[in-house]
């Protein structure tokens, strides 16, 4: 394939990756945006491939490359459940890392590279390598500990090192200064351990970066490192002169800053201080060990109660979290809403920005079963009118419906803006026991008096509620 109909076929794929990303910007035209990109993605590798820069010589090498690679992948989508999604994102982040970080050391070992450049242009390549190694290993590190504490490997309470800020802050100075040594000193094997030096550096901020984080505050992060491996994929871009590769790093980097601040303003956490390094200024003194000590008395009902109050009803709020994911019981909230639509009742659902585990987690899992979209309301939309509200019902939601986020300034996740079901007239809270939820505080939702605990497995619990509502 000739160079020029290569660079044809790149702008048609970056045509169809930013038409994805507008199709993923609302569920229905998700389905839409997903095959533009599948098919963009096609198109960018086959012009890659079969572009001038592979030689047929190589030609096998990437087969093979690309045949284990697929494999892996396939073998890993078909395999892993709805809430482990986090977790394999956080691990396909750390792949983009560590290739950008070896794309860096082979482009820096390159002797072609290194010898037909001089003056600027061996300044701005030298830029590039350093540039693309550095975020890679912040990246790379960053992500495999996001995996470590998404899959609960590593516990979500938050390293707080004492001087942590000013630990980072040496970081980048040492970062700056090895990076002057690297462009300026000629010797090969003083470049090198210029590069190795910051790498182990950038290497140890991604890791202290991400386990400053507290529970509640992952998905900040989670974001943000979206957007840190878009940023590596356009450094590997411009060491591989290649610039489809640029822009797609781009709007990755660009969209997952987006979605970053967002999320930042959704969990009212101040955007530069996650940059740094965990949230500046948070002195934690509540426990948070996952296993909250339960502080009062709860109010339990049954699954017909729950039936009797929803049919009392003339308006519901069904709050999903976590929980709902886990039971797999989003088929069966559709029933129930079906059913008390039939009869009349206002049902609608109130999303919070990090339920569950991803963003748009339960507007997943809702639009899987066909709960209408008209209904499906953001938190901000809806939380005006808790108080006018009959039932609101929490299904294996926890951390989103916590009132100390606004009563109580000690704790973790104060300031965080939460769904107020405990405004309405009365709330009901599905869950297995009395467990904490991510951010591992305790609840005083579950001990106000308007409340009722329905204890069980979501899917259970509903399934015996629709029986009784239909009976
Ligand atoms: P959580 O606070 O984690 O609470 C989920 C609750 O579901 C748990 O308390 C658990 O209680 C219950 N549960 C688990 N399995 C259940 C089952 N089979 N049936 C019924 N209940 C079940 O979830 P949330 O309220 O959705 O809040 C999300 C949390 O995750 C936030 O802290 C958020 O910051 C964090 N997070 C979010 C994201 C994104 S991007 N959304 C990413 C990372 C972290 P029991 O064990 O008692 O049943």
């Amino acid at each position: 394939m000739s160079a020029s109909l290569v660079t044809v076929s790149y702008i048609a794929a970056i045509i169809l990756f930013i038409l994805s990303l507008g199709g993923l910007s609302s569920p229905e035209s998700s389905r839409r945006g997903n095959l533009y990109g599948m098919l963009g993605m096609s198109i960018a590798v086959l012009a890659t491939v079969a572009g001038p820069h592979v030689t047929l010589a190589g030609l096998p090498w990437i087969m093979a490359a690309m045949l284990a690679g697929g494999s892996i992948g396939l073998y890993a989508a078909r395999k892993v459940q709805m809430t482990q999604m986090p977790e394999l994102v956080a691990l396909m982040h750390s792949l983009v890392g560590l290739a950008a970080m070896v794309v860096g050391y082979a482009n820096d070992i390159d002797p072609v590279a290194a010898l037909n450049l001089s003056g600027a242009e061996k300044s701005i390549h030298e830029l590039e390598v350093y540039a693309g190694i550095l975020i890679g290993a912040v990246t790379f590190a960053g992500s495999l500990i996001a995996f470590g504490k998404l899959s609960g490997k590593i516990g979500g309470k938050p390293l707080l090192l004492p001087g942590r800020h000013l630990l980072n802050l040496a970081g980048l100075l040492l970062v700056i200064a090895f990076g002057w040594q690297f462009m300026h000193v000629e010797s090969i094997s003083a470049g090198m351990l210029a590069l190795s030096l910051m790498t182990v550096i950038a290497l140890l901020f991604g890791i202290h970066m991400v386990m400053a984080i507290g529970g509640a505050d992952m998905p900040v992060v989670v974001s943000m490192l979206n957007s840190y491996s878009g940023w590596a994929a356009a450094a590997t871009g411009f060491m591989l002169n290649n610039d489809l590769l640029i822009v797609v790093g781009a709007l990755v980097g660009s969209s997952g800053a987006i979605l970053s601040y967002i999320m930042c303003r959704a969990m009212n956490r101040n955007f530069l201080s996650v940059i740094a390094g965990g949230f500046g200024g948070a002195k934690l003194t509540k426990k948070v060990d996952g296993d909250a000590t339960p502080a009062g008395e709860v109010v339990s009902v049954s699954a017909i109660e729950t039936a009797e109050l929803l049919l009392e009803a003339k308006s519901v709020i069904i709050v999903p979290g976590y929980g709902m994911a886990v039971a797999q019981a989003q088929h069966t909230v559709f029933e129930i809403t079906k059913l008390l639509r039939e009869k009349g009742i206002n049902v609608r659902f109130g999303i919070h920005p990090v339920a569950g585990r991803m963003p748009g987690h339960m507007n997943v899992l809702l639009a899987e079963a066909r709960v209408p979209y008209d209904i499906v309301m953001e938190m901000d939309e809806l939380n005006a009118d808790f108080p006018e509200t009959d039932v609101a019902m929490v299904i294996g939601a926890n951390d989103i419906v916590n009132p100390a986020a606004q009563d109580d300034p000690s704790s973790p996740i104060a300031g965080m803006p939460v769904l107020e079901v405990w405004r309405a007239k009365t709330s009901i809270v599905m869950k297995r026991s009395m467990a904490a939820g991510y951010a591992g505080v305790d609840n005083p939702l579950f001990y106000k008096e308007n409340n009722r605990m329905l204890f069980g497995d979501a899917k259970k619990m509903l399934e015996e509620v629709f029986v009784a509502l239909k009976a």
